[in-house]
């Protein structure tokens, strides 16, 4: 979608044409106080309509045809008082949602003023929530509007806010890419593989200071990715590891990396996932495609942060010569690893790409997102990410950037007496703990091991990076979670 703006003074007066859809965000009021808070140059509505039954509560719609005027379509924004950029965002995915259903090519929105709210916070949520919502995923329906939903093509938000402009080029480059995301996420396995996305990452190598190096199998070994290579070894497809570089603060500078989980697909390996368990396993590639997309944001939005994004990358599939449990393998740090459970091999790859990135680029800081654990949906749902971290202020960053972008996220913890349960009797470290409770903080704790120096945090995203039903502004199916996360967290990043 493309999002344009009509910047106004003060006391301006919009002309629109019979033939526009002008959406007014009201907050809920009284009858007679929300009437009068309709702008002037609508009249027309006050005058011809009946809107005593219209309350303003968040989502609230009500439509309005004229024949010699343009369609009015009034959404509620809620308790003014309640009102945050969260609230907001739902309003917006509400306009996004009816829009879509009557097939509107052009919405006109007029951005309203908030009481208690920045109304450039304002402008961003209630596009933010638009963007985000007008989404779907029918490449391969021939049918486009099979379920009656037309995207919107194009957004215009009327706003007297200053730097519009620049709010609305950050907002629409970070929605864009998370429309990406999803679109990766959702892809088929055979189209989102290991090849499929290292072509995706090589091609940013356009955007000015990104460098992109990609590894294919003969140089995974000659790097000793042992971990990475094991879990490969079912599957007919090469693995790959993507090694994405921006040089935004200059060379020689801190910098921070971002680690993903790239399983393409999960079939859990001989540790096979039954039926119920391996439907969707398509999309255990989100932490790599949210990293990758959260890399393109800031990148595209020129940010003087060094950032590397560090994508893993392969299926875990069953077959003759798949790796097994009771194997030991090496991993790139020289640990040697007992396998408990072949489809606990999300960790294996990390543990890897951990231990590279630490050796090899040396950040300050280094973020991995993985739909690493079942655990973590069972404890959050679908509606918070879990993560463990090293280091408070790394975890504070982390808060700060989940309350601005409504990604929640909840911390669990790294105590010492869950480690004991990472060992081996017959190698350095198991990848699965002999209890079976506390599954993701044993993730957590087995990715530790591979971490030494670095300020390190984990987020566990199997709960969030799916949704099996849409919720306001996130789709069915791939949400995107964590690149709006990600990017508000390194534009927050400061090296010490
Ligand atoms: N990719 C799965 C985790 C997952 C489950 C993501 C459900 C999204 C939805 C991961 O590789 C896995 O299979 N984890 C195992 C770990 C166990 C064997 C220790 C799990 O959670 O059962
Ligand atoms: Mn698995
Ligand atoms: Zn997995």
């Amino acid at each position: 979608m493309e999002v344009a703006m009509q910047c106004t003074a003060k006391n301006r007066v919009y002309r629109f044409n019979p033939s526009d859809t002008v959406i007014l965000f009201l907050p809920s009021a009284k009858p007679a106080e929300l009437i009068s808070s309709i702008p002037a140059e609508f009249v027309f509505l006050k005058e011809n309509a009946d809107l005593s039954f219209f309350k303003g509560k968040q989502g609230e719609i009500a439509l309005f045809p004229f024949a010699r005027h343009p369609t009015i379509i009034l959404c509620g924004i809620g308790e003014p008082k309640e009102a945050d950029a969260e609230s907001l965002r739902r309003a917006g995915a509400a306009a996004a949602s009816v829009c879509r259903d009557k097939a509107v090519d052009t919405a006109h929105c007029v951005i309203p003023s908030v009481n208690g709210m920045e109304e450039s916070a304002v402008l961003a949520a209630l596009t933010e929530g638009f963007f985000l919502a007008n989404y779907a995923f029918d490449r391969y329906k021939k049918k486009k509007e099979d379920n009656g939903k037309h995207p919107v093509r194009r957004l215009v938000a009327y706003t007297g806010v200053r730097d519009a402009s620049l709010i609305l080029n950050r907002i629409t480059t970070i929605c864009r890419n998370t429309l990406l995301c999803r679109d990766l996420v959702n892809e088929t396995s055979e189209q989102s593989d290991a090849e499929g996305i290292a072509r995706e990452a090589l091609a940013l190598k356009r955007l000015p200071k990104v460098s992109c190096r990609v590894y294919g199998r003969r140089e995974l070994e000659k790097m000793k990715m042992g971990l990475l290579l094991a879990v490969n070894r079912g599957s007919g497809r090469p693995p790959r590891l993507v090694v994405l570089t921006y040089l935004g603060a200059g060379r020689g500078k801190p910098s921070i990396a971002i680690i993903g989980k790239g399983i393409t697909f999960d079939a859990g390996g001989m540790n096979l996932k039954p039926t119920g368990h391996i439907e969707d396993m398509r999309t255990d590639m989100a932490g790599a495609a949210a990293a990758l997309y959260a890399f393109k944001s800031a990148a595209e939005l020129g940010l003087k942060k060094n950032i590397h994004a560090v994508l893993p990358l392969t299926e875990n599939m069953l077959a003759r010569d798949s790796y097994r449990p009771g194997d030991i393998y090496t991993a790139f740090n020289g640990m040697t690893v007992e396998i408990g459970n072949t489809d606990a091999e999300g960790r294996l790859i990390l543990a890897d790409a951990l231990a590279y990135t630490e050796k090899t680029l040396k950040p300050s800081a280094i973020i991995d997102i993985a739909t690493l654990t079942g655990a973590c949906l069972v404890t959050f749902g679908e509606i918070a990410a879990g993560y463990v971290a090293t280091d408070d202020s790394i975890a504070s960053l982390l808060e700060e950037a989940s309350r601005a972008t409504g990604e929640w996220i909840w911390r669990l913890p790294l105590f010492k007496d869950y480690e004991e349960n990472v060992k081996s009797d017959i190698a350095d470290v198991c990848n699965v703990s002999p209890e079976k409770n506390a599954g993701t903080i044993m993730g957590g704790m087995f990715l530790k091991q591979f971490v030494t120096t670095s300020t390190w945090a984990h987020i566990d995203i199997a709960g969030t990076a799916r949704h099996s039903k849409p919720r306001g502004y996130r789709p069915k199916h791939a949400t995107g979670f964590g690149v709006r996360l990600l990017v508000d967290v390194i534009e927050r990043w400061h090296p010490s």
